[in-house]
Order: structure tokens, then sequence, then C-alpha cells
């Protein structure tokens, strides 16, 4: 008891009842980091946004409408891999398993493993890391839904929480990295997370992750600009919480959305572009932004990969390849990982 306290210093533990607690870093330390965040990416002739950003409650409830959507096919063809890697997955994890997830927002993918997990084992253990609230509310759904399920979530960036998991008991993690969120990350940055990752993981451990691969752009570009507007709503929720959370006055009438498919850097780029010359007061980030009449505000980077391309960027990061699932079009695909 003392020692997992000692351990998390940097975090407050809300126990809830015997199957749920949660860890949640000092709200200041979060505050903080956005405020700054912003003041620093905005402040500048290329202005972005990162995508972390993105999650607020809304933006995650937006996010999960975008994965219902008849235009995004990440989402389903992901759950139809998972429903084949289910038959395989029993040969690869045992009782000693606890599951672990990087960016777990609503689970409900991940049900798809839990349903293989609960069946081979008495009692599961489930560590969702989510910067999003959004995981309170899903983790007691799913205590709901599985009996032998027992949940510790903690509510933190995934640098966080990685680091939250290493060296925190001798149980073999399988850790998820589901829906390509990967892609957000420049390949640079990329391979370091994975690093990161490696060195966090045991020798036993194993990382499964989605990611989305190379196809045409007008599949691409269609999923990231859908018929409803719903991606538009998505990305300019953004401007609403810096308004919100950092005393920002923000029109939103004045920005669009716009997104690309960069076919030379394998990547959706997406972008809010000011309508209009405008200025901007972000309060709290002590900032007073000019915007020109067509500038764009870099919001999102979602790299596409190919098969190829995926088994360099796992092997040059420490990792060996226990398998590769796709779905019938090849438009996404699983890998099983291990520590090399
Ligand atoms: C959550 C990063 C995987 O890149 O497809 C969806 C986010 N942005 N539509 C993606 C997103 C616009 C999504 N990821």
């Amino acid at each position: 008891m003392n020692e997992t306290i000692q351990k998390n210093l940097n975090y407050k533990k809300y126990v809830v009842d015997s199957k749920l607690q949660y860890f949640k870093p000092h709200a200041s330390k979060i505050e903080k980091t956005f405020a700054e965040e912003i003041s620093s990416s905005l402040n500048n002739d290329s202005k972005f946004i990162t995508p972390k950003f993105f999650y607020d409650k809304k933006g995650s409830d937006l996010f999960e409408k975008i994965c219902t959507l008849p235009e995004y096919y990440p989402t389903r063809t992901e759950i139809e891999i998972l429903k084949n890697l289910q038959a395989d997955l029993p040969s690869f994890i045992d009782e000693s398993f606890r599951l672990v997830e990087l960016g777990s927002g609503a689970s409900v993918k991940t049900r798809l493993i839990l349903d293989v997990f609960t069946k081979i084992q008495q009692s599961t253990e489930y560590f969702p890391i989510d910067i999003s609230e959004i995981l309170t509310e899903s983790s007691e759904q799913l205590l709901r839904d599985y009996d032998s399920l027992h949940i510790t979530g903690i509510i933190d960036t995934y640098e966080g929480g990685l680091e939250f998991l290493k060296n925190y008991d001798e149980k073999k993690n399988l850790i998820l990295f589901l829906g390509s969120s990967f892609g957000n990350f420049s390949p640079v940055d990329g391979k370091n997370f994975l690093q990161k990752i490696n060195s966090t993981m045991k020798s036993d451990d194993l990382f499964l992750i989605g990611l989305d691969l190379v196809k045409d752009s007008k599949v691409l570009e269609s999923a990231y600009d859908d018929s409803q507007g719903i991606t538009a709503q998505f990305n300019l929720n953004v401007l609403s919480r810096i308004n919100d959370e950092l005393d920002a006055d923000f029109d939103l009438n004045n920005f669009s959305h716009h997104s690309i498919y960069n076919e030379e850097d394998q990547r959706i780029e997406m972008y809010l572009k000011s309508l209009v010359n405008q200025s901007v007061i972000i309060s709290k980030s002590n900032l007073s932004l000019n915007l020109e009449k067509n500038e764009l505000i870099h919001t999102e980077h979602s790299h596409k990969y190919t098969l190829d391309q995926i088994r360099t960027l796992l092997t040059s990061t420490g990792f060996k390849i226990n398998h590769i699932w796709l779905d019938d079009n090849s438009f996404f695909s699983l890998t099983l990982a291990s520590k090399n």
C-alpha cells in the first residue's frame, strides 16, 4: 500500500469500490500544460493545436460519432479484424496477463479483447489509460457487463500512463494501442514513442497495435471530410474547448474544416482555416492571436502505412512481430509484437 503511494506521488487515487479505482494527476499539472502548450503552438508563423486536445467530453463524444460514420472505415474494419483475431488470441495469452490500453476512449473495441480475457481468466484486470474523463463512464459500463473484471483507470497522457505502468509490478501486460491513434505521431516522434513502449515492457509482455494502411486517396479524403459534417464539428470543437477552458473568444463561424491527403508523406492533414482577417484573445495563455484570411491552423496528421513500413517500424524499435491480421480489403492492420 505504502509502496503504491510512493510510486505514484504525482497522482491522486480515487477508490470507487473493490473493482474500480482511478489515478489522476493533480489538476494543476493538466491545466498548466494546456495553457502553456496552446500559448507556444499558436504563437508562431506556422500555427498548430496538438490533436490530444480534441478530446474533452464533447470532443470524445464527437469522435465516437465519427467512428460510426459510413465514410469512416477504420473503426468498423478494425472491429471486423478483432472478431477474427479472437480465435487466435488464446494461444498468446493466459491467466497471468493483464490488459492495458492506451487511449481507451469509450472502450468499445476493447470488449472484443475482454471477451477473450474473461473467457480464459477467472479474474481479469484492465488498466485503461485515457486523457479524457470519458474513461470513468466507459469503466462503469464495462463493470456492469463483465462480472470478473477489475479496473484501474489512469486519466493521463500516453506518456504519463506508460510512466505509471513502468515497474508497476511483475504481472504480464498485453498493451493495446488501437484505432491507428499512433498515426498522429510524426515519423520521428512515432519511433521514439514505440521505443518508449518497448522499454516499458517486460520480456513476456505483448503489444497489439492497430495501424491504418495506405489506400485510394478518395476513400481517405471522404473518411476525414464526411457528408454530415461531424468531422468538421470535431475539428472546430477544439476552439470551443479553448474558449471555455482558457477564456478565449474564438468565433467558430470564422473558421472552416479543411482536410487533404498528402500522398508523398502518406498522411491526412487536418486544418482549421481562418475565413477572415481576425484577432483572437486567449486570456489564460496570455496571447493575442492575429490570423489572416485563409491562414491555416494545423490540428492533426493521420499517417497511413504499408505493411513493409509497419514491419520496419516495429523491428527498428526493438520488437519482434508475432502476427499481423488484416481485413479482406487490406484497409487496416492489427499487429501483435513482443520485445525482441
Ligand atoms: C483517433 C487519431 C485515429 O486519425 O483517424 C478521425 C482521429 N480525426 N477523424 C484518425 C480522427 C478525424 C483518428 N485517430
